[in-house]
């Protein structure tokens, strides 16, 4: 019988989902949790290593909690934990730590952009982020995991940790791939030629909890031309592909081919068509905000099944490493 194959992923608690993340990884994730063995995680380890507002810290990781499980996770079907609530995570990050040189985090292309963003804040934390990362997902004996291409270095490096481990210890972790989300990236609101980031600011991102007036303003000041402009055509297109109703779609290619296109029409149409496409998250949000102990006992149970395995796996690790009397 064929195994059912182990998917890990995480999101960081840092703010407001917006439609990109929903795109590159939460839509995705939605899907896997029929076909595999899931784990998601809200990473607040990894979010307390960039600057933030610890009043802050509580309510976000409860947000994301409800933005995953409106958006279609479900607790019976795939495990959804937070990070810090499994202990074994920083405890393996550790062991993991005795494995890896100091030179592979050095060449993260992640942490050298960060370190210029947070110049004030280049903590010891923020180095060894892919360290801790490849211990949530090697915990799991995981066989993929789903992201988007920032984090494919940090993938290539948990592989060589699970390598260094095996070479020295004796085969205990299998080197998970990378599943390439296959969406397109989505571009700023006020700068398609930057990505859609919560480091832009809030005016460059929709976020998927947005109520239909909000993004109706944010997408009227969005990006705009009176000229035929393919640049700008194709940035609106994308998000008609993907939240659009066809006949929108059609109709506005047809516009643009036509040399005909109507920006501010187009910018009407897509805002009701992105309200839409998120009525029922939003509704199924509100849902849930108004019950938050059933939120924190599905987020007990999701850390109680997954400090089961992770006691084990780090029974097999101690053993190994000699750690035990
Ligand atoms: P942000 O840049 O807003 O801080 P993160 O870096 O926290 O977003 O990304 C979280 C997830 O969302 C990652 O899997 C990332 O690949 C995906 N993602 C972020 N921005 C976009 C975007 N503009 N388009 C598509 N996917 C994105
Ligand atoms: N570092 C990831 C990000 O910023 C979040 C994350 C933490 C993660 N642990 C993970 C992603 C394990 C995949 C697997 O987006």
């Amino acid at each position: 019988m064929n195994k059912k194959q182990t998917i890990f992923s995480a999101i960081q608690p840092s703010g407001e989902l917006h439609i990109g993340n929903y795109l590159g990884a939460l839509k995705n994730f939605v899907e896997l949790q029929d076909k595999y063995n899931c784990f998601f995680f809200i990473a607040d380890y990894h979010s307390i290593t960039g600057d933030y507002n610890p009043k802050e810290k509580s309510k976000q990781i409860f947000d994301l909690a409800l933005d995953f499980l409106a958006a279609g996770l479900d607790p019976k079907k795939c495990t959804i934990a937070v990070q810090s609530q499994i202990p074994e995570h920083t405890e393996l990050a550790w062991i993991f730590n005795t494995i890896t040189p100091i030179s592979e985090l050095q060449r993260m292309t992640q942490f050298k952009d960060k370190s210029q963003n947070q110049d004030k804040n280049i903590n010891m934390g923020l180095f060894d982020y892919p360290v801790l990362m490849a211990a949530d997902i090697l915990m799991y004996k995981t066989d993929a995991v789903p992201v988007g291409q920032d984090q494919f270095q940090h993938i290539e490096l948990t592989r060589k940790i699970a390598r260094f481990f095996n070479n020295k210890f004796g085969k205990t972790f299998p080197e998970p791939k990378d599943i390439i989300t296959e969406t397109p990236k989505i571009m700023s609101l006020i700068d398609p030629t930057k990505k859609m980031s919560k480091s832009h600011g809030v005016k460059s991102c929709i976020g998927i909890n947005d109520e239909p007036e909000v993004i109706k303003k944010k997408i009227k000041k969005a990006v705009s031309t009176t000229e035929y402009n393919k640049d700008i055509y194709d940035f609106y297109a994308t998000l008609l592909e993907n939240f659009g109703s066809e006949k929108n779609k059609k109709y506005f290619d047809e516009q643009f081919k036509n040399k005909d296109i109507k920006f501010s029409e187009l910018k009407d149409a897509l805002a009701e068509d992105i309200a839409n496409y998120f009525a029922p998250f939003r509704e199924k949000r509100k849902e849930l905000e108004k019950n938050p102990e059933e939120v924190k006992k599905i987020l007990n149970e999701g850390a109680e099944r997954a400090r089961k395995i992770a006691r084990e796996t780090m029974k097999e690790v101690k053993e190994k490493v000699g750690l035990v009397l």
